[in-house]
């Protein structure tokens, strides 16, 4: 069960007191200031809502295997909080990080990049590249199924989110986690209701916490090659905030199963749906769109 946002704060305070960089971390997020051990200070931008940091450190503490993944550095709150609790709970670990810009082109994270490097050492590995590169590479590195836990923070355009919940998927084993920051956002809401309509093999806790989806894995993908269900797309533009009865709906996650399940609970469209037409029978022209396509081919 992924346990309530409050309880998941509270672990996540409790935690930061047994490890440096955690409380470190903690600090720069209730204050916006980072602060490193020679007492040199860094505006801590973007900043990762708190709620998610706490649900990145719960999951980071169960999730299976010893690799994690992160979709843009940022100002690298998420890769501390990921970093601090895997170093606790697992005596090997490594933790690869996919973002593009220099330090000296990014908004801020420069102190907080030198500090990861100092403390973790070659367990911190921050690849200048894009993610759509990045995690392809790391596919044919390290083959299927050799991720724990994926973290999605990179470009918040639909296609490049789309981008990195594939390989994010492809790399992910089973029991494994994949997290999306600003899930609120229309296009990341459009990827996980695709996700929901189509991947059966995961299961979604939609805001999560505020701000965060989360998605387990929780067997295999066992489509055959045709399969594709329409899914909803919110009828919402660039960043439009959720509706506060919507927000408040999604928050209505339950629990996970007996089996480490987690449950489903509600549709995540913010829209009432369209209607679907029937599906054609598979293999005839009995869609308008087959149809059309087929007169454009001119096979009728
Ligand atoms: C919102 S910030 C990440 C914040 C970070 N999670 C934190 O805790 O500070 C988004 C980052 O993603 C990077 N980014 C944008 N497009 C990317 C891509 N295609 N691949 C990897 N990173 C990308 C940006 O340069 C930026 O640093």
């Amino acid at each position: 069960m992924v346990p309530h946002q409050d309880d998941l704060i509270a672990n996540f305070r409790q935690l930061a007191s047994t490890s440096e960089p955690l409380s470190r971390c903690l600090k720069a997020l209730e204050t916006g200031v980072f602060t490193d051990p020679e007492g040199r200070t860094e505006p801590l931008n973007p900043r990762l809502a708190f709620g998610s940091a706490a649900l990145l450190a719960h999951l980071s503490r169960i999730c299976p295997g010893s690799l994690s993944i992160e979709v843009g550095f940022g100002a690298g709150s998420s890769a501390t909080v990921i970093m601090s609790v895997r170093s606790l709970v697992a005596s090997q670990f490594e933790h690869i990080i996919y973002e593009p810009l220099e330090p000296s082109h990014r908004v801020g994270g420069q102190l907080v990049q030198a500090y990861l490097e100092n403390y973790f050492g070659s367990r911190f590995r921050l690849r200048r590249k894009l993610s759509q590169i990045g995690l392809a590479q790391l596919y044919d590195e390290r083959g299927p199924e050799t991720v724990g836990l994926a973290f999605i923070d990179g470009s918040h355009h639909y296609e490049y989110v789309m981008t990195d919940f594939l390989l994010a998927d492809m790399l992910c084993c089973e029991g494994g986690f994949i997290v999306f920051d600003d899930a609120w956002a229309p296009a990341i809401e459009t990827v996980l209701s695709y996700v929901e309509a189509n991947r059966l093999n995961y299961s979604i806790m939609h805001l999560a916490v505020d701000n965060t989806s989360v998605l387990k894995k929780v067997g295999r993908d066992v489509r055959d090659s045709l399969a594709f269900k329409p899914f909803p797309v919110p009828a919402r533009s660039d960043w439009t905030l959720l509706p506060e009865e919507q927000r408040r709906r999604r928050r209505l996650i339950e629990s996970y199963g007996a089996a480490g399940d987690v449950t489903i609970t509600g549709h995540i469209t913010a829209v009432p749906e369209a209607p679907i037409e029937p599906a054609a029978p598979r293999g005839t022209a009995g869609s308008p769109l087959a149809r059309q396509f087929l007169q454009r081919e001119h096979c009728v």
